[in-house]
Order: C-alpha cells, then structure tokens, then sequence
C-alpha cells in the first residue's frame, strides 16, 4: 500500500471564488506552499488539511465538517479537510503566528518598545487550541493507514505532541519556512511559548529549514534553551530523538513556463514594457511585508538618483506590492509608509521613474520577471525568497539580481550582487553597479543564476525530506 501523505498548513492549496448566484468555484491558492507541495500531493494518495482563512472557505469547511473532499482547481485536483478555527483564528494567525513568531523569526522587533507582553497569554491558548483542531484533523485522515505527516511552518509549530500521543509511532515531519533565530533572541518570546514550541519541535522526527545557519540556531534553541543533547544533526532528550537538517527548495520551473507562455503573461509584458518607455527596467515583486526591506529599498534608489540625477531620466523603477496580512496594524502602516515614500521619490524625480502598483496579478509578475534589466529583493532576513530564483530562471533580458546575503536563496544564488539588507548605502553602490553593467558580465552572471535557480526543484527537495524522514526513523 502507497504511504499516504498528509500535510498540514495554515494555508491551503485552493481558495474559493464567489459566482454570481452565490456558489462557490475553486481555483488555485496563493503563497509559496502550494509551489513547494502542490505536485506532490497529486502525484500520490494525500490530504492536505488547512485552517479555513476565508469565507468561501468556511462555507466549504460548514459544508464538509470532519470529512476530507475533493477540489479541482483548473490547475489540479485535491483532497482536502478545512479546519474552521472559528474565533480563535484572529489570536492565532494575526497576534502570535504573525505578530510574535514573525516578527521574532525575522528579528524585525524595535526593541526599546516591544515586543511588550500585550495579551500573550490568551493569544498563545488560542495558538495552541487552534494547533489542536489541525492535530485532530490529522489524526482523523493518519488512524488506520501507513501515513507520512507533513507540518509546515510556524503557525503549527505545537502540532507535533497531540498527534504523537494519539498515534505514537506516527511519522512526522515539520518544515520550517522561515529563518531561525539563535536561542539569544529567541528567548524574547515568553517563557511558556519558548516551552510549547521546544516541546513541539522536539515531537517530531523530522525537523527541516532552508538554510544550514537557521538548522544550526534550531539545534541550538532545542539544546540550550530545551535541555536536548546533541548527536551531529540529532537533537535527543529522554524519549525523543528529532533529525534537524536543512534542505534547498526551488521552484515549480514547468509551472511557471506554463503562466510566462499565457496569452496573459504577454499582455502584461507588453503593458510594463511600454510604462518602461525605452528605461532600464528595475523590478521588485514582493508581498507588502515588513522583512522584504522595502522602505530600504526605496532609499537606496533614491541615493542612486542624488549621486546621479540623470538616471531619473534613464530608469523606471516598477514595484509590484502584494499587499500581505493587513489584519497586523504593522503590515498596515508599512504598506502606507511604502506608498508615501514612492511618492515622494516621483514628485522629486518625475513620475516616469518610479511607479508602485498594488496587486495580486501573478501572469504581470511572471512578465515583470521575465523582462528585468534588474531586479531587487533585499529582505531582512528570508526563508528562501523564491522570487530570487523565478527571476533568474524567467529572465530572458540577461537581467542582474541584486540580493540580501540574509536570504535562504543567497546560499546558492552566489552570481547575484549580495548585500547587506541594514546598508543602504551598499545597496545604492549595487544597484549602481547593476545599472550600468557591461554586456559581457550581465550574461554571464545570468547565465550561473539560471542554472543555480534551477537546482532543489520541490520533487527533489521533497524526495530529500522524505529520504531523511526514513533515516530519523531507522535510529
Ligand atoms: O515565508 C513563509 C510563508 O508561509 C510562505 O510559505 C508563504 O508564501 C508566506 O509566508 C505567506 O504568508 P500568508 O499565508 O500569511 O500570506
């Protein structure tokens, strides 16, 4: 009998579309976890539970209560079991998952004022209660089958100890998206947070992260903070053994040729190109969050301009903003301070320059790839940051990438013009560089970016994960 695959994620693969007679029609969801997962799960038998987040997607869970169904999206088809968190999703999605676990994962806290302990003891029960509902959910779709468990991120970060003592020899692995944090700033979580999550990573027998420094500072956290002993990349207390390794994820290359070959691709290739009137063409493609460094960014532009005014008239800056988590006041007031900031830059510079759209539009960022002259993602600190590896990849413009050496991508995108995410007059001299770059090392560089994006696709960064799992088990 095939192992059954079961993940497990805040977000899921498909979202729905409400029709004019009040139906419900599904299409494929957002976010890079249906990038990473989505081929696996229709290759073999699988579920994927996840937290309804929307309307459509508590009618489908009212619709299904504690049942697996299935969703063709147009773009696949999938088995899911929605889980409603009803009234403590808020608490656990906005205040402790995107709030207190980001902000801490990303290290983006200022530090004089916060975090400051606000209502953190409700807001993590509610966490945790919600982290329960998935574990039953899983527990429901792994009792009686030959089942692999596949947590993903930080908003299920207490799964693990509730299934385990459900089905003791369940196989579970957890993948952390984001960065880790060494066990210094990480205690600046409370007490009783530090606990549940050490407890829950120390439940599974997998744990895996994008980058060898965030797998180091997760063995760290577990031996300092949790009293684990380390054997190599084994972390072990009494009763647990938990495998911590980190892996490369890519990207979905046929999936995203498919939407660069779409008649909407070309439209939108066509639109930008024509706004780029002739300009070299600077992209940034971000959601609107506050570890993508965008305001930074903007800054560096701008330093470009005042050591070189006539590049005002020689670039056009286009940033595609995906506006993110607008439930967080933070995400809020970032994304209005980005949009006043881009202001200010045209009014100084001309309108022609710089021009900031907010929007969802994948085919105009896929476009927007394919045609950069440069392109821009210097996040504070990143999982992965895909974008740094759809770029490369789509580009056909021997476009230049200018990247944060704090991006998970970093560490196999070496042709790029790394920099330090705090350093915005580094980042002005790269832009600078990137700008102006002759022919020869533009296509170059291009060329070593491209086979580097094409490394860890998800089948293979899966197949890595999966080979560890069998080998945590073996011991
Ligand atoms: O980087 C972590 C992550 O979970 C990604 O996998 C995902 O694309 C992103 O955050 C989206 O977050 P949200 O679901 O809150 O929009």
């Amino acid at each position: 009998m095939a192992t059954k695959l079961i993940v497990a994620s805040n977000r899921g693969p498909v979202s729905w579309v409400q029709d004019d007679d009040g139906g419900w029609t599904p299409k494929r969801g957002a976010g890079g976890l249906i990038v990473a997962l989505g081929g696996a799960l229709q290759q073999r038998p699988g579920t994927w539970v996840s937290v309804a987040l929307e309307e459509g997607d508590r009618e489908m869970a009212a619709a299904h209560p504690d049942e697996a169904f299935e969703a063709e999206t147009g773009q696949g088809t999938f088995t899911l079991r929605l889980v409603d968190a009803g009234d403590r999703y808020a608490a656990y999605y906005n205040e402790v998952a995107n709030r207190l676990l980001w902000f801490t994962l990303h290290q983006l806290w200022a530090e004089p004022y916060e975090p400051a302990g606000r209502a953190w003891t409700e807001a993590w029960e509610d966490y945790q209660a919600v982290n329960d509902l998935v574990a039953e959910a899983v527990i429901a779709e792994a009792e009686g089958v030959d089942a692999e468990i596949h947590l993903q991120d930080y908003h299920l970060l207490t799964a693990a100890p509730t299934i385990r003592r459900a089905l003791p020899d369940a196989k579970i692995l957890l993948y952390v998206h984001t960065p880790w944090v060494h066990p210094t700033y990480f205690r600046r979580l409370p007490d009783v947070m530090v606990e549940g999550i050490l407890e829950g990573l120390g439940a599974c027998d997998l744990v895996g992260i994008s980058a060898p420094e965030w797998a180091a500072s997760l063995r760290d956290c577990m031996v300092e903070l949790g009293g684990g002993v380390a054997d190599f990349d084994r972390i072990r207390t009494t009763g647990t053994s938990t495998l911590v390794r980190d892996f490369v994820l890519g990207i979905d290359a046929a999936g995203l040729g498919q939407v660069a070959r779409s008649d909407a691709a070309k439209a939108e290739r066509e639109d930008l190109l024509a706004r780029a009137d002739g300009r070299t063409l600077l992209v940034r493609a971000d959601r609107t969050d506050l570890s993508k460094n965008i305001l930074r960014g903007l800054h560096a532009f701008e330093r470009v301009l005042e050591d070189d005014p006539d590049l005002a008239d020689q670039v056009h800056f286009h940033l595609l903003l995906n506006p993110s988590r607008q439930g967080v006041p933070e995400y809020r007031e970032y994304l209005e301070r980005c949009v006043a900031e881009a202001d200010g830059i045209r009014e100084r510079w001309g309108e022609a320059c710089l021009e900031l759209e907010t929007t969802e539009n994948f085919p105009r960022v896929v476009a927007a790839l394919q045609s950069y002259d440069v392109l821009l993602t210097n996040p504070v600190l990143d999982g992965t940051n895909l974008v740094a590896k759809e770029g490369p990849a789509l580009n056909d413009n021997d476009g230049v990438l200018v990247l944060s050496r704090t991006a998970g991508a970093a560490t196999t995108m070496g042709d790029a013009l790394l920099v330090n995410p705090f350093d915005v007059e580094q980042q002005a001299d790269a832009l600078r560089r990137a700008l102006t770059m002759p022919e020869a090392e533009r296509s170059r560089r291009a060329l070593s970016l491209k086979a580097a994006a094409a490394q860890g696709s998800p089948a293979d960064w899966l197949a890595a994960q999966r080979a560890a799992l069998a080998e945590a088990l073996r011991s």
